[in-house]
């Protein structure tokens, strides 16, 4: 959205590529800003030609004058969290908060804001790294090892992934949590109807994976937490926040209740 908007003012033309399983509302305002959105299936290998990094990469060696955005690799992502984001949570607590709690995708706002908070202080914990069932970055983290036989495609949209982008920076990061498609769902509903606050599918994703976080290693009171939310909720309204959708996907109970967590 940024990029579309950016594009608009200076006059260029943006070509937004996505896997089809992001939500119809994310193509439909992209195109409404005026970008060309490719859509590419999600069930396949991230080198296969028809996959959204491959498409991206052909269409930017295809087409004169273009620039490759490269949002997983290009370090100006995490730069850009270093300068704004990290400073701001600095700024805002005071210089107080203890620890840093959010989704990994492509891994910029992590890296960038852990490795500025880090720099204020070495003790701040870097403990959200939010990951799904099907990505690779929590046993990369844990074990070294980037195993194939993790992946497989997933609900979740924004975060989790089948490759290792260079934005995510593993050495800033003192923790990663799962969270699966249900409960991240299950989530993003209760935020909204139980907190009034109308988030996106990785917002219920962090939130739940906080729960999990805390349960494995305990908050104290004087602990300063500082979670970080990446969208709202109207890009989920034809899923996350459709009672159809979600009773077929088994996220809801047919009275509309919640299934228990599943961590
Ligand atoms: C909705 C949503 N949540 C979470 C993320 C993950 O953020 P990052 O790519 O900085 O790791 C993204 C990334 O684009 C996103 O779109």
């Amino acid at each position: 959205m940024g990029l579309a908007l950016a594009a608009i003012m200076k006059g260029y033309k943006l070509i937004c590529v996505l896997a089809d399983k992001q939500s119809k509302e994310k193509m439909d305002i992209l195109r409404a800003v005026g970008a060309e959105v490719h859509v590419c299936p999600t069930n396949v290998e991230p080198d296969d030609p028809r996959s959204y990094y491959s498409t991206s990469k052909r269409l930017s060696e295809e087409i004169p004058n273009s620039w490759y955005v490269n949002q997983y690799d290009n370090p100006s992502n995490c730069k850009a969290h270093y300068q704004s984001t990290g400073p701001e949570i600095w700024k805002q607590t005071e210089g107080k908060v203890t620890h840093f709690v959010v989704g990994v995708g492509t891994g910029g706002t992590i890296s960038g804001v852990g490795t500025y908070l880090k720099l204020q202080n070495p003790n701040v914990k870097i403990w959200g790294g939010i990951d799904t069932y099907g990505s690779v970055f929590k046993k990369y983290h844990e074990t070294g090892i980037f195993d194939e036989n993790e992946i497989h495609s997933y609900v979740t949209e924004g975060i989790g992934e089948d490759i290792l982008p260079l934005n995510v920076r593993f050495e800033v990061i003192d923790g990663f949590t799962k969270v699966t498609d249900k409960d991240a769902a299950v989530y993003t509903r209760r935020l909204a109807k139980e907190e009034g606050m109308f988030l996106g599918n990785s917002a219920g994703a962090a939130i739940k994976g906080l729960k999990q976080i805390h349960k494995e290693h305990g908050f104290t009171k004087d602990d300063v937490v500082v979670i970080l939310f990446h969208d709202h909720g109207s890009r989920y309204v034809g899923k996350f926040f459709n009672d159809e959708w979600m009773m077929e996907k088994g996220y809801i109970n047919q009275d509309g209740s919640y299934p228990e967590d599943d961590k």
